[in-house]
């Protein structure tokens, strides 16, 4: 079952347990400790709590736990303190007319490969195509293991920038999934 972060009541517990789902996916920030880890947590996950809460979803198990999470935000461009502190936001903003929202999700590992964070993709293109937004982006490396989820959930590679010395690029699926496939 997918509900929002916004409709449950003292979410402290949903909170903790996506910071948990958090660090257990992400490898450069699970060795972190003290400051640098809650500013690792701030830059990637804590704006969207803090927020847009209403975009953050939750995928529960029948039995209630809950086992993956996205962090959406519907329009980049006006995410402003995300523009000073994530080192690529900047690099795409011409992208993010067509591809107004983007998104980040993580499913515990317990619980992938089950199609979880397939359906909570789903769930945000469409709930962003009912808005009335154009698209939806998410940028990742460009020789990543998810590009092939993300290929999967009809995202298409429509910007590549060289930033430092990493290899980024943004894909992009239109709402109405008639998405012009340059991948
Ligand atoms: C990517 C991720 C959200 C997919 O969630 P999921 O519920 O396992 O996805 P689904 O069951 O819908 O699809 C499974 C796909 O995820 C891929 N996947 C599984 N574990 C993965 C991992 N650790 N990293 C990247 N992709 C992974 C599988 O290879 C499978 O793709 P394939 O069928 O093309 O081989 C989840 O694997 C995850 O949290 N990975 C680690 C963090 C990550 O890469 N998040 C995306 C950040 S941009």
């Amino acid at each position: 079952m997918i509900t929002r972060l916004s409709d449950e009541a003292g979410h402290a517990a949903a909170r903790d347990r996506i910071e948990e789902i958090f660090f257990l996916s992400s490898g450069a920030g699970s060795g972190l400790v003290g400051a640098d880890r809650k500013r690792f947590w701030r830059r990637w996950t804590g704006y969207y709590l803090s927020e847009v809460q209403e975009s953050v979803l939750l995928y529960r198990t029948p039995r209630g736990v809950l086992a993956a999470y996205l962090t959406g935000c519907p329009d980049s461009a006006a995410a402003r303190p995300l523009y000073d502190d994530l080192f690529y936001y900047r690099a795409f903003e011409g992208l993010y007319g067509l591809y107004p929202a983007h998104f980040h999700v993580n499913c515990h590992p317990d619980f992938r490969d089950r199609g979880i964070g397939a359906a909570l993709v789903e769930f945000f293109v469409a709930e962003c195509g009912a808005a009335g937004l154009a698209g939806v982006h998410l940028v990742t490396a460009a020789g990543a293991r998810n590009r092939r989820f993300y290929a999967r959930c009809g995202f298409a590679e429509q910007a590549r920038r060289q930033i430092a010395d990493s290899d980024m690029v943004l894909l992009g699926r239109l709402c109405n999934r008639s998405d012009p496939v340059t991948d």
